[in-house]
Formats: C-alpha cells, sequence, structure tokens
C-alpha cells in the first residue's frame, strides 16, 4: 500500500522540547493503558484482525443479507451510524441505490434513526413496501431515543409485512454484549447480534461490526480495510514525531489551536467524502469540546463551496485553519471534449481531464487560502479503496485519540452529549427521569 503523506503550508512544524515530552506522556496513556482519563476505551487502538473469527463472521452475515434482501435498513445515530455510511459512500458508486441490482453489489442500503422527522421515516418506509427488508439496528447504550423510536416503528411494519417468526430472521442488532434494552429486546426476540467492544466509545466503532457489517453489506473489502487499519496501527505506534505523521496531525492543530486557530476546516473534493467529514466532525467535536477547550471542526466540500463559504475562508476572521484530504488517483477520469465553434470558450480545456481541473482548483484555493492568511495542512491520499480508507479511519482515531490528550480532555467521553439525551427522557417523561 503506498503511504499517505502529509504536507503543511504556512504552518512551522518543528516542534520544541517541552510539546515531545507532551506527546511521549499522551503516547504512554494510550499504548499502557493505564493512568488516564478514559482509559478503559481503548479497544480500538488494535482493530480486529482481517481473517480472524469477527471477519469471518462479519462476512457469513453479510452474504446471508446479500442473498437474502433487496434493502438492509441500518437503524442508528453518532458513532453508530456515521462511520459506515461514510465508508460505503466513499468507496461505492455515487449513486448505488438507483442501479439496477446487477450492478449494485449488494442490497440497496438506507439509513435512519439520525433525526426525528415523521416525512423522513414515512417517506422512507413508503419506497419500501413491496421490497424484501433485513434490518441492522444499533446502538451501544440501547437507549437512544432516535435509534429506539425508529426501531419500534419500524418493527411495527416488519410484523405487518412478515409476520413474528419471519421478521426475527430479518433482524440483526449490534449493541452491548450484555447491557442495554437492545440486548434485552434481541434475546427476548431471538434477533442475531453483533457485540460492540465494551471498551470502545461510540465514535471510535468504525472499524467493529457497527461499521464493518454495513460497509460488507455494500460489498466492500473489509479484510482490505481492516488490514490498513493494521498497517496504520503499526505506523503510527511510534512516538518518534518525526516519523510519525499521525502525531504530527495532532500536535499541529494543537499548535494552531495556541495560535488562536479556534475552527479546522476539513476539505475534499470528492463529492463521496461528505460523510467522511461528517464523521470526522462528530469524532473530534464529541471528544475534544469540553471544559471550555476545543477546536471547531467544521467541513466544506471543494470545490462548491468555493462559491459560498470559500469567501469567508479567503477573507472572513482569521480564527481558522484547513485540512485537505486530497486523492491522488481519482480512479475514473472525464476528458473534457472539442465543440466546433468554442460557443462556451471551453476549447482551450479540450483534452484535459476533469481531474486536471479539479486539481488546479484545489492547487489555486490552496495557494490563495495560504496568502489569506489560512495555514493549510494536506493530507495526501493515494487512492481511495478499502485499504486506505481503513487506514484514514484509524489515522483520525488515534490523531484524534493524542489530540485530546494534549489539550488535557477525557478523548473517550461525551458528558455534553448525554446531558442532552437525559434532558430529552425528562421533557417526554420517561419514567425515572424528572425535571
Ligand atoms: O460517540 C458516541 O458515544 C455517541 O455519538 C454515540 O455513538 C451516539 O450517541 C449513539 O449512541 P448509542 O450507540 O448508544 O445509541
Amino acid at each position: 500500500m503506498s503511504k499517505i503523506r502529509l504536507e503543511a503550508t504556512a504552518i512551522d512544524l518543528r516542534f520544541d522540547e517541552s510539546i515531545l515530552e507532551q506527546v511521549q506522556q499522551a503516547h504512554d496513556y494510550l499504548h499502557q493503558n493505564g493512568g488516564s482519563a478514559g482509559h478503559g476505551f481503548l479497544g480500538w487502538i488494535d482493530p480486529p484482525a482481517e481473517s480472524g473469527e469477527l471477519a469471518e463472521e462479519l462476512l457469513g452475515a453479510a452474504a446471508y443479507i446479500r442473498g437474502k434482501a433487496d434493502v438492509l435498513l441500518v437503524i442508528g445515530i453518532g458513532g453508530s451510524y456515521a462511520g459506515g455510511r461514510a465508508g460505503i459512500e466513499m468507496l461505492t458508486h455515487p449513486f448505488r441505490n438507483q442501479l439496477p441490482p446487477e450492478q449494485r453489489n449488494g442490497p440497496e442500503i438506507y439509513f435512519l434513526g439520525q433525526n426525528l422527522s415523521a416525512s423522513y421515516i414515512k417517506g422512507l418506509l413508503s419506497i419500501l413496501e413491496d421490497r424484501d427488508v433485513i434490518v441492522n439496528v444499533i446502538s451501544k447504550s440501547g437507549t437512544t431515543t432516535e435509534t429506539a423510536i425508529a426501531f419500534r416503528i419500524v418493527l411495527g411494519w416488519m410484523h405487518n409485512k412478515y409476520g413474528a417468526k419471519e421478521t426475527a430472521r430479518r433482524i440483526i442488532a449490534t449493541t452491548d454484549r450484555s447491557k442495554g434494552n437492545l440486548r434485552r429486546i434481541s434475546e427476548a426476540g431471538d434477533y442475531r447480534t453483533f457485540d460492540i467492544p465494551e471498551d470502545v466509545a461510540g465514535r471510535y466503532s468504525v472499524l467493529t461490526p457497527v461499521g464493518l457489517l454495513p460497509m460488507a453489506v455494500a460489498g466492500i473489502d473489509i479484510q482490505s480495510m481492516l488490514r490498513g487499519a493494521r498497517d496504520a496501527r503499526d505506523q503510527y505506534s511510534t512516538c518518534d514525531l518525526t516519523q510519525n505523521i499521525c502525531y504530527q496531525y495532532a500536535v499541529a492543530r494543537n499548535k494552531l489551536l495556541n495560535q488562536g486557530k479556534l475552527i479546522e476546516i476539513l476539505v475534499s473534493y470528492e463529492p463521496g467524502m461528505a460523510l467522511f467529514a461528517e464523521w470526522w466532525k462528530q469524532l473530534f467535536g464529541e471528544s475534544e469540546g469540553k471544559d471550555g477547550k476545543g477546536i471547531f471542526p467544521a467541513s466544506v466540500q471543494f470545490t462548491t463551496d468555493l462559491h459560498s463559504i470559500g469567501q469567508y475562508v479567503q477573507q472572513g476572521p482569521r480564527h481558522l485553519f484547513e485540512t485537505i484530504l486530497w486523492v491522488e488517483d481519482a480512479h475514473c477520469n472525464v476528458e473534457l471534449p472539442e465543440l466546433a465553434g468554442d460557443p462556451d470558450e471551453l476549447n482551450y480545456l479540450a483534452g484535459k481531464t476533469l481531474n486536471f481541473v479539479n486539481e488546479q482548483a484545489f492547487f489555486g484555493a490552496l495557494q490563495a487560502h495560504t496568502e489569506g492568511d489560512v495555514p493549510n495542512l494536506v493530507l495526501r491520499i493515494p487512492r481511495l479503496d478499502a485499504q486506505h480508507v481503513g487506514h484514514l479511519f484509524y489515522f483520525f482515531e488515534k490523531a484524534c485519540a493524542l489530540s485530546g490528550y494534549l489539550l488535557g480532555v477525557n478523548p473517550f467521553d461525551q458528558p455534553g452529549v448525554e446531558m442532552s439525551k437525559r434532558n430529552m427522557f425528562k421533557l417526554l417523561g420517561k419514567s425515572g427521569s424528572t425535571l
């Protein structure tokens, strides 16, 4: 696998002695699994083996779903949603659900439980009336309101459609090994289950059954993905900052924060990476935004947003920096044709490719933003395949964990999120929850 590279413009990547000591301490927290807040949540550090028992089981379940269903409905929110969808959108056809079955590679995949919109769920169920459906409901706690409500509605719909016995064969629950409502419901309903490891927080769980099962159903080579993640684990297990670009990234963003750069914008030039940016925002926002600290994680899609937010980036307050995900081999290309008479004055580009034009847009924006005093980090990704995407998931998980420790917060808890969840329970009148 060719390596991911990190480059910086207008950022001094030299690091002083004091930061090296802090990196060593954060590294020890992560690798010695002790002494730190959140030390019980380091299960993601060792991704599952690509040819281990879990991978085999997931592939077996994926084959069952692919053989039986027209549609996989994935129900979940936050860390129990974003990573799997990000992987699918990055690695499959941009209009996958619209493809004819023989070209699609697996069932159509839809997501619900990420909102409380009646029109969304009603609209979705209405297009599934005459389709064969299998459900993967995902919740670590088993009590998250959006997921639980969507699942209850879908369960009733499935019972009407298939009856209780067949419904049980069509539900797969991904949840805690022993605790929570979803575990209890699964046992009572005799559903097939996959465990979410207790020592993996939701937003670090993409490389567990949470993300891997939906991705395997979409035909993604999850064994390659795990290989990529394990390569990343090996590559980023050194504390030597000169060798570890994952740590360089974490340190650079903390250095920028100390210089008043309060916002980090993740930039990509491929629409298929939009959900990856959502996953990244959740990872960093939920891990670092606490105790009055943290960088605000934002994202843009270029070139689309060069025509909107690009103005703010270029000339708004200078409190932001960009991290660009640049894919070097875009795996498909389109050549611009010559047009007689040149009515649109584009013949100067005839014979050039869209990737070439996209790259010039990248260079142009990079230069303009650098001149506009926006520091830039560029992560050069050789190509978007399962192995590199696995590597990328791991890269950001580890960078986020290290970065959180450098910031002095616990990167594995989410007291603010829990507060909203509790308030919602109270306001809805859940028994045992008082205002
Ligand atoms: O990262 C987290 O812990 C959260 O974003 C959770 O993933 C999210 O709230 C969903 O929780 P659960 O899986 O318990 O339904």
